[in-house]
């Protein structure tokens, strides 16, 4: 495994990858890795011939009130995985390197940025769009790979390939659980055995709704309403909506089309999101990636 922590250096090594004419896959993470991200790995292995991870806790898609400045970091645990998974090269720029001195253009995600986690966290998209485009600008990848956990996330990255014409083809993976079913997350290190309780009632509404649904239920007042019912042992319930999956436009009526039943809410200091997603299809996961290149 080669590590690169300079654009010079990584452009060096890529260009030799991409002599060897094979498919580059791409994984940006914000590092304290877990299986979550290993599985993001596991899935570019199997599609590429490189898989390159980046690790960059990125301080423009913080609050000024958020844990930028605590988010756990482990690097050596990091790379030790990353060498473990057989990555092809792990990308670890510094903030200098990102973001030099007068750094001011950004990537506006527009509406879609704006609802669901956009509400709690103003701006938190745009740091998002603006750093991945500029990753992915920058390792210049065949494939990228995001999971389904970060449902608004997938798809406002998605909408940017599309908008912006990255050349890059899009794949999202399925979320990754504990055996009792909480959403493997970095964040789950700030929890305290207590708090990881109560943060169960999450995976457990979400899971209701979606035995509702599969046994027949297609309205969506009463998808959510079953979620919202077990969402009691939040400190603060942020948010428990049923959104087109795709779009993030909130569904009213009836499911009709792939759906996310999405919950984001604080257990003490901690915000969690998870979803699920709503859909007839066997794996609906596959159906949030952007098959083949955008025109
Ligand atoms: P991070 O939270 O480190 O997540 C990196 C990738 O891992 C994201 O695509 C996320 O959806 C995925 N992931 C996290 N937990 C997962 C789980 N339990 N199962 C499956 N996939 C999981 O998301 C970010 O970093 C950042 O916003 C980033 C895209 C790197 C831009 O800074």
């Amino acid at each position: 495994m080669r590590i690169a922590r300079s654009i010079p250096e990584l452009r060096i090594l890529l260009k030799t990858l991409k002599e060897r004419s094979g498919r580059i896959g791409f994984v940006p993470t914000m590092g304290y890795l877990h299986e979550g991200h290993e599985s993001l790995i596991r899935h570019c292995k199997t599609r590429c011939d490189s898989v390159v991870v980046s690790v960059f806790v990125n301080p423009t898609q913080f609050g000024a009130e958020e844990d930028f400045s605590r988010y756990p970091q482990d690097m050596e645990r990091d790379q030790a995985l990353c060498l473990n998974q057989e990555v092809t090269a792990l990308f670890i720029p510094d903030l200098k390197e990102i973001y030099p001195t007068g750094f001011s253009t950004f990537i506006d995600p527009g509406p879609m940025g704006e609802v669901l986690c956009g509400k709690f966290r103003p701006g938190h998209f745009r740091g998002v769009t603006t750093v991945v485009g500029k990753l992915m600008n920058i390792v210049q990848p065949d494939l990228a790979f995001f999971g389904q956990k970060d449902l608004q996330q997938a798809a406002i990255i998605r909408r940017m390939v599309r908008d912006m014409n990255l050349p890059v083809e899009l794949v999202v993976t399925p979320t990754i659980r504990e055996a009792d079913g909480l959403a493997i997350s970095s964040r789950n290190a700030y929890l305290s055995a207590e708090d990881r309780q109560r943060a169960l009632c999450i995976s457990r509404a979400l899971f209701a709704a979606e035995d509702a649904y599969r046994s027949g239920v297609r309205s969506a007042c009463k998808l959510i309403d079953t979620a919202r019912r077990l969402l009691t042992d939040l400190d603060e319930l942020q948010y428990c909506e049923l959104v087109d999956a795709l779009t993030m436009d909130p569904i009213g009526g009836n499911v009709e089309r792939l759906a996310g039943l999405c919950v984001a809410g604080m257990v003490r200091a901690t915000r969690l999101i998870d979803n699920v997603l709503l859909s007839e299809a066997s794996d609906p996961t596959n159906l949030l990636s952007l098959v083949g290149l955008p025109e």
